[in-house]
């Protein structure tokens, strides 16, 4: 047990090479928005929310807590072969689902949709398995850089710049799931 002197840690949540992006208040509006749509949409179906770990955890912990339904959740993770910096469209399942979904109405849960190519092979795999519907919500729509253009994203809850981003869940080399809101990064070299 430390006594009289306490250590001094800079703050995560006000680091300089942080730029607000969306705020605590204008994404848990939006997320509440996004639970009602999805509770009224998906009304006497049997609904498993599948996260895509570990990016979405954040969202989908939001998320579940708005959508007034009976529902179960799983998670998934994969992991994206790159060629240097670009995704491949290759996915390793890394973890798979705990239960079956065979005959069940599936809501992917994710991040962001960057290329899209990771979620669309990962559509691709789930799209095997016998679910009744499977349809993709995605916190972030960075639309610019895509290159599955023919991907749907049923839900979002915010169109993104083509910037690097942050925070809810998102990280830069592990760092910075935990911010409460999204930030743009201003020099990534610094992280
Ligand atoms: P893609 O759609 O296959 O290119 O890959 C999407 C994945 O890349 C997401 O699930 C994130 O893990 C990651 N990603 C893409 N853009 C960003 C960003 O701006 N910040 C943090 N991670 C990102
Ligand atoms: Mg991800």
């Amino acid at each position: 047990m430390t006594t009289g002197t306490t250590q001094s840690a800079e703050s995560e949540f006000t680091n300089s090479n942080l730029e607000v992006l969306f705020s605590e208040d204008d994404i848990s509006s939006r997320v509440r928005e996004l639970g009602t749509q999805i509770t009224a949409d998906y009304a006497g179906k049997d609904l498993v929310l599948v996260s895509v770990l570990k990016g979405s955890c954040v969202f989908l912990a939001d998320l579940m807590r708005v959508i007034d339904l009976k529902l179960t959740i799983d998670f998934m993770s994969v992991s994206s072969y790159k060629d240097g910096m670009k995704s491949t469209g290759d996915v390793e399942i890394l973890k798979d689902l705990s239960n079956s979904i065979r005959g069940k109405d599936v809501l992917v849960v994710e991040d962001i949709i960057d290329t899209g190519l990771t979620l669309s092979r990962l559509l691709d795999i789930l799209g095997s398995r016998g679910a009744n519907s499977i349809k993709l919500a995605s916190f972030l729509d960075k639309p610019e850089p895509r290159i599955k253009t023919e991907l749907a994203i049923d839900y979002f809850g915010f169109e993104c710049p083509n910037k690097f981003v942050v925070g809810y869940g998102l990280d830069a080399a592990g760092r910075y799931r935990n911010l409460p809101f999204i930030a743009v990064v201003k020099d990534p070299s610094a992280v």
